[in-house]
């Protein structure tokens, strides 16, 4: 495994590796890897002839109570499961590296990031974006690979990509879970146990709005209700937002009538946690 941290050395190995006409898959990440990473570097793996993963903790993307240097870091584990699971390349930039001294642009994708994630983490979609950006083109990859955890951030990225004119392909994959339900985050890793076994809750209150969603249910504020009714069932979980958006626009729905996000963040403490499923409405 080849590890570049400048980004003129990483547009080396690049340029070779398109010299000789291989495909590049990339998978952007904070580091920090579990499974749902992997699975975006093992499905980059099954697509492209190489495969990149970039680990960088973005600083941009983080608001000023959100807490940057306490984001957890292994680089030596990452390192290994990158290799295992079928990366050839990692890129781990320093922040200087990244934005250098004085940074006066910025990707903003004003609508879809008012919503959601974007309500409570004013500036993060931008921070999001404009790393994206530019390790899009310090990578120059045929394809990008992110998870439909972060539905809205996938969404926004999609747009970014189709406004701009970005030669990449933007493909989400599906959410990995633990053996209970809870989805795989890094952040798991700051729940204590008590906290842990409560953030089932997450999951178990969507699989009861699917239930009631494929039962015939229309009205979005039923489906809010039932996730609210069954987080707030668990003392230690503290509800963020529980919405129900279109699913292309993410603007709030009242009547279902087409395909939807159902979308909910919920603090533990200090800790905010996100799942989401989509709902295709049969035509
Ligand atoms: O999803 C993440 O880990 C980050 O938001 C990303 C896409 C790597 C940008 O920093």
């Amino acid at each position: 495994m080849e590890s570049f941290s400048s980004i003129k050395d990483i547009k080396n190995k690049i340029s070779q590796w398109k010299s000789e006409g291989y495909s590049i898959g990339f998978v952007p990440t904070m580091g920090y890897l579990h499974e749902g990473h992997t699975s975006l570097i093992q499905r980059a793996k099954k697509d492209n002839d190489k495969v990149i993963v970039s680990i960088f903790v973005n600083p941009t993307q983080f608001g000023p109570n959100e807490d940057l240097d306490n984001y957890p870091r292994d680089l030596e584990r990452d390192t290994e499961l990158c290799t295992a699971n079928g990366g050839d390349v990692i890129f781990t930039p320093s922040a200087k590296e990244m934005y250098g001294d004085n940074p006066c642009a910025y990707v903003d994708i004003k609508e879809l990031s008012q919503e959601l994630c974007g309500a409570s983490r004013p500036g993060h979609f931008r921070g999001v974006c404009t790393v994206v950006l530019k390790l899009f083109n310090i990578i120059t990859p045929d394809r990008a690979y992110f998870g439909e955890k972060d539905a809205q951030q996938l969404a926004i990225i999609k747009k970014m990509v189709l406004d701009l004119n970005l030669p990449v392909e933007i493909i989400g994959c599906p959410i990995v879970r633990e053996a209970d339900g809870l989805a795989k985050s890094s952040r798991n890793t700051y729940l204590s146990n008590e906290q842990r076994k409560a953030a089932v809750v997450l999951s178990q209150s969507l699989a009861l709005a699917k239930t009631s969603l494929e039962n015939g249910e229309r009205d979005a504020n039923k489906i809010i209700s039932i996730i609210n009714e069954k987080i707030s069932s668990e003392p230690l979980a503290k509800v963020d937002y529980i919405q129900v958006v279109d699913l292309k626009s993410l603007k709030t729905v009242n009547s279902i009538t087409d395909d939807i996000l159902v979308a909910i963040a919920v603090h533990f403490d200090k800790t905010r946690l996100i799942d989401n499923f989509s709902f295709q409405i049969k035509k």
